[in-house]
């Protein structure tokens, strides 16, 4: 499943949320933040996988993330093989930035090989990678190797929770709905600018440019 949107539409949320989740029901998971700055801060993983793949993760220890990402097959396979037809999960946060646009498509067929040929039994097994990047889209669209999905931005449920903590004067609801797209993103931002639309569309012009 390879969820794709722009930038600040909770697709890093939606993972940690899934995370939680699958592990209620019953799923080992592994999630991997390709945009950490560390090794260590990239992953998390369910006490079951993490034991399983320690010796693992240790000897990629100096590797750079982009090291990790590629290894996730190895590490997938490694852990189907000691744990007993698990569930498993594989979340991989903006996975294609660390790997290169040029590799996006052999990178998405190698984790449907993982699926379809795992080298081991398992229950379930759930691979999500999320992408900002345009042309990911574009490319997996020539393939039946993904579902794609589409996440633009919070329903207006979502979007209610959050405009309902921001403290201090604001604009109705649904002037925030419309303004923001419900991407939390922008509304971050407007809620920064005063609510003064004119100041954010400045602001963004010039964090663009910069
Ligand atoms: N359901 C939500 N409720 C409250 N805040 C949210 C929600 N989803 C996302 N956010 C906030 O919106 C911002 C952007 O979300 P994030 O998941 O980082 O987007 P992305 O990974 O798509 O760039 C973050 O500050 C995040 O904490
Ligand atoms: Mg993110």
């Amino acid at each position: 499943m390879v969820i794709y949107g722009p930038e600040g539409s909770s697709k890093t949320a939606l993972l940690r949320q899934a995370m939680v989740l699958l592990r209620e029901h019953g799923y080992e998971v592994i999630y991997i933040d390709a945009l950490a700055e560390s090794l260590g801060g990239a992953v998390s993983a369910t006490p079951g996988i993490g034991e399983a793949l320690r010796g693992l993760l240790r000897s990629l220890v100096g590797e750079k993330i982009q090291g990790l990402v590629e290894a996730v097959s190895v590490l997938v396979r490694e852990a189907l093989r000691r744990l007993e037809r698990p569930r498993l999960a594989v979340l991989l946060d903006d996975a294609f930035q660390a790997i290169g646009l040029g590799r996006v498509e052999a990178y998405v067929k190698q984790l449907l090989n993982l699926i379809e040929y795992p080298g081991a039994e398992y229950d379930r097994l759930v691979v999500m990678v999320t992408s900002s990047e345009g042309r990911s889209r574009i490319v997996l669209s020539r393939h039946a190797w993904s579902m794609s999905l589409y996440l633009w931005n919070m329903d207006m449920n979502g979007l209610r929770e959050l405009y309902e903590q921001l403290p201090g004067d604001k604009p109705g609801l649904g002037t925030a709905w419309r303004v923001s797209g419900g991407n939390p993103r922008v509304l971050r931002i407007l809620y920064a600018m005063g609510w003064s639309i004119e100041d954010a569309v400045a602001w963004l012009v010039e964090e663009k440019r910069a």
